[in-house]
């Protein structure tokens, strides 16, 4: 099978939280202790996939050079691409046709947080799947902030729905989204929405009416957790907070997945512990050795 490779979409709408982010896109503000964008890069690397490509505008993308540099201390690789206008989330895949080169994907928006038991099982289940897609439902308060499934009397899935005014029940998809290696003929194929975007629901859509869309459910033993309002990037600073405090555990730790997958080794993993030595995390990654 070809090797699944990795997208990061921090770019576009979902960059900026105003007024916090007026100046820095939002992917690069701190969830508690570490960048924003470090949680998403976790769940690809926890997913196995070693080459990835960060999506941003073109005006942020120093900036996340600056932070990710090009990927060798955690033993993957980055590769950066330009989103010039916000045209959608599945332009993403028009963007990183090249870099793609034919290989099946795995595209997490930068803003979006996952966190549960099992998780890695989870997402190396979608990875083995060769053809189609796989995204993931979860179980929301407000569906009507997301795109929604819809489900038949038999409990299929008939379609998926961005934003509706009336949600047709309480899953909202995730921004994690594994397709095959079709999916930038598709994208292109798809004509821009009444708002102007080229849309993932529709990508979702075409793969939904072929038959070959899992919508896999995240159970409530997960959190997903997302950024998209002033409160919730509060909630999910202390979500992290508790849960690293409580366990004494980190969630989101690139170093930590590199050093226990093998991709780095003990001395690159005691000169990260030394780099960050005065802070908390510093320390926990020196307790990995
Ligand atoms: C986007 C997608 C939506 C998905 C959500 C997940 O919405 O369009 O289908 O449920 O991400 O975070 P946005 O956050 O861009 O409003």
């Amino acid at each position: 099978m070809t090797q699944r490779k990795g997208i990061i979409l921090a770019g576009g709408s979902g960059s900026r939280l105003f007024p916090l982010t007026m100046a820095i896109s939002k992917q690069l503000m701190p969830i508690y202790d570490k960048p924003m964008i470090y949680y998403p890069i976790s769940v690809l690397m926890l997913a196995g996939i070693r080459e990835i490509a960060v999506i941003t505008t073109p005006q942020d993308q120093s900036q996340f050079r600056r932070l990710l540099g090009d990927g060798s201390q955690w033993g993957v690789s980055f590769t950066y691409i330009e989103q010039p206008s916000p045209d959608g989330l599945a332009q993403a895949y028009i963007l990183a046709e090249d870099f793609l080169d034919g290989a099946p994907s795995a595209m997490v928006l930068g803003d979006n947080i996952f966190f549960g038991h099992g998780l890695p099982e989870m997402l190396t289940a979608a990875n083995a799947k060769e053809t189609g897609g796989t995204v993931f439902g979860y179980h929301v308060a407000d569906p009507e902030r997301y795109g929604v499934v819809k489900f038949d009397a038999e409990g299929t899935v008939e379609q998926i729905i961005e934003k509706p005014e009336k949600a047709p029940s309480n899953y909202a998809v995730t921004g994690l989204y594994f397709l095959d290696g079709d999916a930038p003929r598709r994208a292109k194929m798809i004509k821009p929405s009444a708002r102007g975007e080229v849309e993932i629901v529709t990508l979702l859509e075409s793969y939904l009416t072929d038959g070959t869309l899992t919508v896999e459910r995240m159970g409530r033993g997960y959190a997903w957790l997302d950024t998209g309002t002033h409160e919730s990037l509060l909630d999910a600073g202390n979500f992290v907070r508790t849960l690293s405090k409580r366990q004494g555990m980190q969630s989101g730790c690139p170093e930590e997945i590199a050093f226990t997958s093998g991709w780095i080794d003990r001395d690159k993993l005691a000169e990260h512990a030394e780099t960050f030595a005065k802070t908390d995390y510093g320390v926990y990654l020196a307790t990995l050795l």
